[in-house]
């Protein structure tokens, strides 16, 4: 049997809040394309670990279930996501903050990255891939076709984090957003394994004063000019 083409990928990786979340989402619609959201398996793995009860230091635990948790992503139609874990909903208590913290803490954690490696690249199906996260490009899709690296000032993260939140009408305060998000910074970008920088041959797109709009025109010419869709 002859071996199947491989998948194309495009990469968006950034820091919290540059709206790559968006960004591919919106990206895989217009092309039709699958999509990872692989921040959210790291919440995942924090929220599973809160669940089943486990110290937050216990890296062997949080690794089982990094392997075994089911996890379902489905479209909610109303142009976002709906997360189950273990069979039930968890899409809201999942974009809390606690969750983010709790997710970058794991994700820090050479044992739980390597677990959920080929659970991402997984999502590489045909007609393609948008990967949303932070190594995208630089260690699980090393190979892909496009890579974009979408980022913002601080500034502007934290106020988009800031009205995300309240459209969902959840708790915000801005000056502890801007905290957590110079924190998570921090924290994604030093990490031993994997940290937060872009690939080498990455395209990096500096959002600050942009339309999600705007960005998705961006990677969408960037696209077409390789010939990833007409
Ligand atoms: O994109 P997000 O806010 O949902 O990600 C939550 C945390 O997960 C983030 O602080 C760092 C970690 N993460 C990671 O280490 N690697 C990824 N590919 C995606 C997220």
């Amino acid at each position: 049997m002859a071996a199947s083409p491989p998948v194309p990928v495009v990469t968006i990786d950034g820091p919290s809040g540059s709206g790559k979340g968006t960004v591919s989402r919106e990206l895989a619609r217009h092309v039709g394309w699958h999509l990872l959201d692989s921040g959210a398996l790291y919440r995942l793995v924090a929220l599973s670990g809160v669940r089943a009860g486990l110290r937050p230091d216990d890296v062997a635990a949080h690794t089982a279930l990094a392997r075994t948790m089911a996890v379902q992503f489905d479209d909610d139609g109303r142009g976002g996501e709906r997360i189950r874990l273990d069979g039930a909903e968890v899409t809201r208590e999942l974009r809390s903050e606690a969750a983010g913290q709790g997710a970058s803490r794991v994700a820090a954690w050479p044992p739980v990255r390597a677990a959920l490696l080929e659970r991402q690249r997984a999502f590489a199906e045909p007609p393609g891939l948008v990967a949303d996260g932070r190594d995208m490009g630089t260690v699980v899709f090393p190979e892909a076709a496009l890579k974009i690296y979408l980022t913002a000032s601080a500034e502007e993260r934290a106020l988009r984090r800031y009205k995300q939140l309240k459209e969902k009408g959840s708790d915000a305060n801005l000056a502890a957003l801007s905290r957590e998000i110079a924190e998570r910074d921090q924290r994604d970008s030093t990490r031993a394994v994997a940290p937060l920088r872009p690939a080498p041959d990455a395209r990096i797109v500096d959002s600050t004063g942009m339309s999600v709009a705007e960005v998705v025109d961006v990677v969408l010419s960037a696209g077409r000019a390789q010939g990833l869709w007409g």
